[in-house]
């Protein structure tokens, strides 16, 4: 009798004791866009629609009155700035992506929009009630409030100890290795990329902005996907390639400054999700879109590979991944919220656009678990995320610039006399440049005004030398090329 009473119970408990979401963190890639090959890159209709499609499917699990998983206390017709933190480099393709997805998490509101006059004469909005979020950009992100926290945002663009660890890649035999086993592969498809890669670009060094350009191509240009040379098994080998290429850039389980993108990505989830909990829920909801080597670099970081070697792979457009704060405990509301203790951290993710492909939980850090404790999840992510600047330029091995006044000592090290000797017109060493454009492809997340600075200048120097740089003078030219992009 009394274990039927407690069975009952049990039964009854996922009832009464529902979970409730407090709040979530949001790293998204940008949709369907140009190729990098052909700058400027832009976002294209597809891809504009593959974002929205997925502001409105995260509306519908989070936001409206209907959601399925509702977030506490978040507005559901109406955006609320202060709810919501969007952060977003200044780079055409992620701001507009950015501003597509929030279209669908708030669409216009309509006759919500409407206000009545002191004359008693009704205003709807333009556009329907279009409902503006302010999105931050890495530009403004140094000027505004936060000033100091945003200062590390950069992430590997200029981090001198990745620089060198991602131009290791280039020597280690595995590349040498895949470069030569490859040559035939790449030469042979000259009828469908000469015009943009000649014969000495047709390599693996290139396997990124291949695969890219004859992506973009598939999905876009009629007489590509009908070319014989592109069959089934060499678009799946261009993939791959190019999937192998970019994780080792972005990740190095031995040389794990390489994924400086992730590390500080990481911290930005851990700051921001604890913000949500010590203010109450203030503001519960935070996106962040940014370049596919970040989610490659958090994945190798967060262990994420050993779970599936799918996460090796560049992730599809419109991906997104997901930390949702959840808890159990009963009664939650804007007198009491539940203490850290009683919250729980789970980690999702869809392979291209919500809409249409499945958010499907994963372990985070080999725990075995989709559901992890906050304290612990706090701890894992503190092991590897770069927070502050002090922790950046230490990490990095820099001392001048933004570093100058966080370490203890500028002399620059023997090291950097080297291989700075020779330096070209914006005061970049050559040799460190090409790696710094790779990077910039790679990893860039958000700026100081002073790295900005010292990127646009280097994105305008790599756009006007694209055609040089994709003849092969550079050492990872290609990918400089395509640092517009950043994406
Ligand atoms: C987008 O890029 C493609 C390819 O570079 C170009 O043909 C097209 O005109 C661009 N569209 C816009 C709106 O800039
Ligand atoms: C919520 O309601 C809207 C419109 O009323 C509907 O389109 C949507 O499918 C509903 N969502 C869920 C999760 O039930
Ligand atoms: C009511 O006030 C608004 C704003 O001052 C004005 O534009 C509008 O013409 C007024 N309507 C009438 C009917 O007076
Ligand atoms: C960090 O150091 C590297 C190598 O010395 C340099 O290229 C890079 O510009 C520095 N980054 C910053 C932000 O100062
Ligand atoms: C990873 O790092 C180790 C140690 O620095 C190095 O030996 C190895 O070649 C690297 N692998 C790649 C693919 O860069
Ligand atoms: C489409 O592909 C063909 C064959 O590779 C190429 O010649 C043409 O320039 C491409 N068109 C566009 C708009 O990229
Ligand atoms: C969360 O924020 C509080 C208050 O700023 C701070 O004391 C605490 O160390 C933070 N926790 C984590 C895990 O970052
Ligand atoms: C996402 O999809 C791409 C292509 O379909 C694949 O290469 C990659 O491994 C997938 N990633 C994950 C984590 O499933
Ligand atoms: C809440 O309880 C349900 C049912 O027991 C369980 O499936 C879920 O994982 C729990 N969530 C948390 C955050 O503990």
């Amino acid at each position: 009798m009394e274990l039927k009473t407690l069975l009952l119970s049990l039964a009854a408990l996922p009832l009464t004791r529902a979970e409730t979401v407090l709040g979530v963190y949001i790293f998204h890639r940008h949709g369907d866009r140009s190729a990098k090959s052909l700058p400027p890159v832009n976002l294209t209709s597809l891809g504009a629609d593959q974002v929205f499609q997925s502001g409105n499917f995260y509306r519908e699990r989070y936001v409206s009155s209907n959601a399925s998983a509702p977030i506490h206390g978040l507005s559901t017709d109406i955006a609320v700035p202060s709810q919501l933190s969007v952060l977003s480099p200044s780079d055409a393709v992620l701001q507009s992506s950015s501003i597509a997805f929030l279209q669908g998490v708030y669409p216009p509101a309509g006759s919500l929009s409407v206000s009545t006059l002191a004359n008693s004469s009704e205003v709807e909005a333009p556009l329907g009630g279009y409902q503006y979020v302010p999105v931050t950009s890495s530009t403004t992100a140094s000027t505004s409030t936060n000033a100091e926290s945003s200062e590390w945002l950069q992430g590997g663009s200029g981090c001198g100890n990745a620089v060198v660890s991602s131009n290791n890649y280039f020597q280690s035999a595995e590349y040498v290795s895949t470069l030569d086993s490859t040559k035939s592969f790449y030469s042979n498809l000259s009828p469908v990329i000469g015009g943009v890669f000649g014969s000495s670009q047709a390599t693996f060094k290139n396997a990124y902005t291949i695969f890219d350009y004859l992506n973009v191509g598939r999905i876009h240009n009629a007489t590509i996907p009908s070319s014989d040379l592109l069959t089934s098994e060499t678009v799946f080998q261009l993939r791959t390639l190019a999937d192998n290429h970019e994780w080792n850039l972005a990740y190095n389980e031995s040389d794990t400054i390489r994924a400086v993108a992730g590390a500080t990505l990481a911290a930005q989830i851990l700051q921001q999700l604890n913000s949500t909990l010590t203010g109450k829920g203030a503001t519960p909801v935070s996106i962040q879109f940014g370049a596919y080597a970040s989610f490659m670099s958090f994945f190798g970081l967060a262990q994420l590979h050993k779970v599936s070697a799918d996460f090796t792979g560049v992730v599809d457009y419109a991906s997104s991944i997901v930390f949702e704060l959840v808890t159990n405990a009963t009664a939650v509301s804007s007198t009491s919220y539940p203490a850290a203790a009683d919250v729980s951290v789970r980690f999702l993710m869809a392979n291209g656009t919500a809409a249409q492909n499945p958010l499907t939980a994963y372990p985070l850090f080999g725990q075995g678990e989709v559901l992890l404790p906050w304290t612990t999840f706090a701890s894992e992510m503190g092991k590897f995320a770069i927070g502050d600047t002090g922790a950046w330029c230490q990490a990095c091995g820099n001392t001048t610039g933004v570093c100058a006044s966080s370490s203890p000592s500028t002399s620059g090290s023997s090291d950097d006399s080297g291989s700075a000797a020779s330096t070209s017109g914006n005061g970049i060493s050559l040799p460190v440049a090409g790696v710094i454009g790779a990077l910039v492809t790679l990893v860039v997340i958000l700026g100081v005004e002073g790295l900005v600075y010292a990127l646009v200048g280097l994105k305008l120097v790599k756009k006007s030398t694209l055609a040089s740089a994709l003849a092969g003078t550079g050492a990872v030219g290609s990918n400089g090329a395509a640092a517009g992009a950043k994406a």
